[in-house]
């Protein structure tokens, strides 16, 4: 006798479970999607794009990290020292076209400093050329289109002959460019009371944070994922303040990286049935980058200095952590190597986050 579970206004035998969820042919696989759409997804057109891109190619290591012929557009990448800078080199290396979304407050550094000659050893990749970025455009992430930005800032002398940094403008003009995307890298953060603890932020300060370093994947991926092409792939960057108690980590930035890595999981869903699109966080370990180097600290050792040396004293994996690590685990999610994988929150922080004590404790001498 079968046995039977409620599914919607169907009643469906433990047989046909079995089948709607480990489908294998094609016909079984869209009549599948059909049964588990709801109205707010129309997978099956996405759904059987991706599978055909999938067949074209056999499942081997060097067609999956050939990513000739991608376009991956990055936000928040523009410092060669940061985890951005580290996934855009990845990419690059894997031979995608790489262009880069740069806030306005940085675009005049980054452009000086990208042509020096001391910024070559930064820009190399495995086969000894230099990275190139095929364009860049003024993006400001907390801006979605042109209604929301105030006067001083349309004003301001960094944003003032910018033909169009929003959000959407950007998204325009990357379709102008390039028609479509498939990968899409959201590597940014801000929070101007990160030195506050939480007790102490303001509904603004908490407010800003959140709508920087969170709403603006979520901005990103709804505006992006219309010129995302089916098996496209999302990465932002998360930390384990998101999860877990990080003292020095104010301002909303841990209530941020929460929200990030919720979207995450809420993203994949949305953003899978309606374009084929994956979306997936990495939970970062520790690094100084010009970020992270900003935050400070009470007068003493920065912040993220001790941050650092917390890490090692602690971690499983012993060696240094560098934006390297977070790159190749971003070239992962961002290939077809990973192509069943979405929603995840991986960390990459040389096991720290499964620790339950600190060795370095005191108590423990
Ligand atoms: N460094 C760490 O220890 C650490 C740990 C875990 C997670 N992270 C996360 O990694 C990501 C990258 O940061 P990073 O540490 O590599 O530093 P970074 O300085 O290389 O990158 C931060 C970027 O954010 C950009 N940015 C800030 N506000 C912006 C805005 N409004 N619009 C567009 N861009 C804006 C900056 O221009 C910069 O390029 C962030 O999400 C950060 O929270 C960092």
């Amino acid at each position: 006798m079968q046995s039977s579970v409620k599914h919607g206004e169907e009643d469906i035998a433990a047989n046909d479970l079995a089948e709607l969820l480990f489908a294998a042919t094609p016909a079984a696989t869209v009549r599948n999607s059909y049964r588990l759409t709801t109205p707010l997804q129309n997978p099956s057109i996405a759904h059987s794009q991706v599978r055909m891109s999938e067949e074209a190619k056999p499942l081997t290591v060097g067609n999956n990290l050939n990513l000739e012929g991608k376009v991956a557009f990055l936000c928040g990448a523009s410092s060669e020292k940061g985890f951005g800078w580290a996934i855009a080199k990845e990419l690059a290396d894997a031979g995608a076209t790489v262009i880069f979304g740069t806030w306005p407050m940085g675009l005049k550094i980054f452009e000086r400093n990208y042509k020096k000659k001391s910024m070559e050893d930064e820009r190399r990749l495995s086969d000894g050329s230099l990275m190139e970025v095929a364009k860049v455009y003024p993006l400001d992430a907390v801006y979605d289109h042109q209604d929301q930005v105030p006067e001083d800032v349309k004003n301001n002398k960094r944003y003032k002959d910018l033909a169009g940094f929003t959000i959407q403008e950007v998204v325009d003009q990357v379709e102008k460019d390039y028609g479509q995307i498939d990968i899409l890298v959201h590597a940014l953060a801000n929070g101007p009371e990160v030195t506050k603890p939480l007790l102490e932020t303001s509904r603004e300060g908490y407010l800003e944070a959140s709508s920087a370093s969170a709403y603006s994947l979520v901005s990103m991926v709804s505006r992006f994922g219309k010129i995302m092409k089916p098996g496209g792939s999302v990465v932002s960057i998360s930390y384990i303040a998101s999860r877990q108690v990080i003292p020095g980590y104010g301002g909303g930035m841990s209530s941020a990286k929460a929200q990030l890595e919720s979207d995450t999981r809420t993203l994949a869903f949305e953003a899978g049935r309606k374009w084929g699109v994956r979306v997936n966080t990495i939970c970062a370990g520790c690094m100084a980058s010009r970020a992270a180097t900003a935050i400070g600290g009470d007068g003493g050792k920065p912040f993220i200095m001790k941050a650092i040396d917390y890490q090692e004293a602690n971690s499983p994996l012993t060696g240094k952590f560098v934006a390297e690590h977070v790159g190749k685990a971003a070239l992962f999610l961002l290939s077809p190597m990973a192509g069943a994988v979405t929603g995840v929150t991986l960390p990459v922080d040389m096991g720290l986050h499964v620790m339950g004590l600190s060795l370095d404790s005191p108590a423990f001498a």
